[in-house]
């Protein structure tokens, strides 16, 4: 696996490269992007991952700091995992100058995450779009579990006319059904012996909404106050409608339950699609 931190550098290793697939990260990797790697090499003949901690998507008083970095570890699974090219920018090879063009999402970006996350969505849909330019590929692959992150990405690609097929990777879980991810690793013992609850409540809500349950308010409320009662503190408990992440109107649309609250230090997401 080649690495590269000069965007002319990566440019030139993409030339002829046929069909290029993109897998962008931000390190720290788990079981959860090795898959989309693994997923990644069916869409096309290059695979394309990208390592590089965000500064524009964190809030001020959010980890960027602390964040894990773990960049010789992380060269080790992607190549083992197959992925032909790393790209894995500098903070001055990404922004030289101080970014004031910004991809601005529309309202969605202020709400779920959004709400507790100011900013976060505009961050991530810049730094994207600025990757994407770099790399230029086909396919780009973004994990299920940011859920309105996929979502935000796929229809700012499909507005923005780019020519990149967006696909999401499932979640991968723990066997206790934790959703993997780079924040699990600040969960003391006892907190990660209890953090399963997390999809066991979002599963409670699905199974109550298959056995024909439609008051999905008093469902958000009773999820959150079972957290809450176990310790944690939920920013927020919503059923949405898969499509647009809005409040689900009539008939039966496809529906997602997602979720947000702190367990100690680490602030955990989740999702489930029903
Ligand atoms: O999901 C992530 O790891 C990040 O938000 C992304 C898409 C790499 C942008 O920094």
């Amino acid at each position: 696996m080649k690495i590269h931190s000069a965007i002319p550098d990566l440019r030139a290793a993409l030339k002829n490269r046929g069909k290029v697939v993109f897998v962008p990260t931000m390190g720290n990797l788990h079981a959860g992007h090795i898959a989309l790697m693994q997923q990644a090499r069916q869409h096309g003949d290059t695979v394309v991952a990208s390592l590089f901690v965000n500064r524009l998507q964190f809030g001020p008083n959010e980890d960027f700091d602390s964040y894990p970095r773990t960049l010789d570890a992380d060269c080790q699974k992607l190549a083992a995992a197959g992925v032909d090219l790393l790209f894995a920018p500098g903070e001055r090879d990404l922004y030289p100058e101080a970014q004031q063009y910004y991809v601005d999402p529309p309202a969605i970006q202020n709400e779920l995450e959004g709400q507790f996350r100011p900013g976060h969505f505009r961050g991530v849909a810049t730094v994207v779009l600025k990757l994407f330019n770099i790399v230029a590929p086909q396919t780009a692959l973004f994990g299920k579990k940011d859920y309105q992150q996929l979502m935000v990405l796929r229809n700012m690609t499909r507005q923005l006319a780019l020519p990149i097929e967006i696909v999401g990777g499932e979640t991968v879980r723990a066997d206790d059904g934790l959703a993997l991810s780079s924040r699990n690793g600040y969960l003391t013992a006892d907190e990660r012996a209890e953090a399963p609850r997390l999809y066991r409540t979002l599963c409670t809500i699905r199974d109550a909404v298959r056995a024909g349950e439609r008051d999905f308010a008093r469902l958000e409320r009773d999820a959150a106050a079972e957290l809450n009662a176990h310790g944690w503190k939920t920013d927020y408990i919503a059923v949405r409608q898969q499509a647009d992440l809005q409040a689900p109107g009539a008939g039966s649309p496809p529906l997602v339950a997602l979720a947000a609250s702190r367990l100690g230090t680490p602030r955990l997401i989740d999702n489930i699609e029903f």
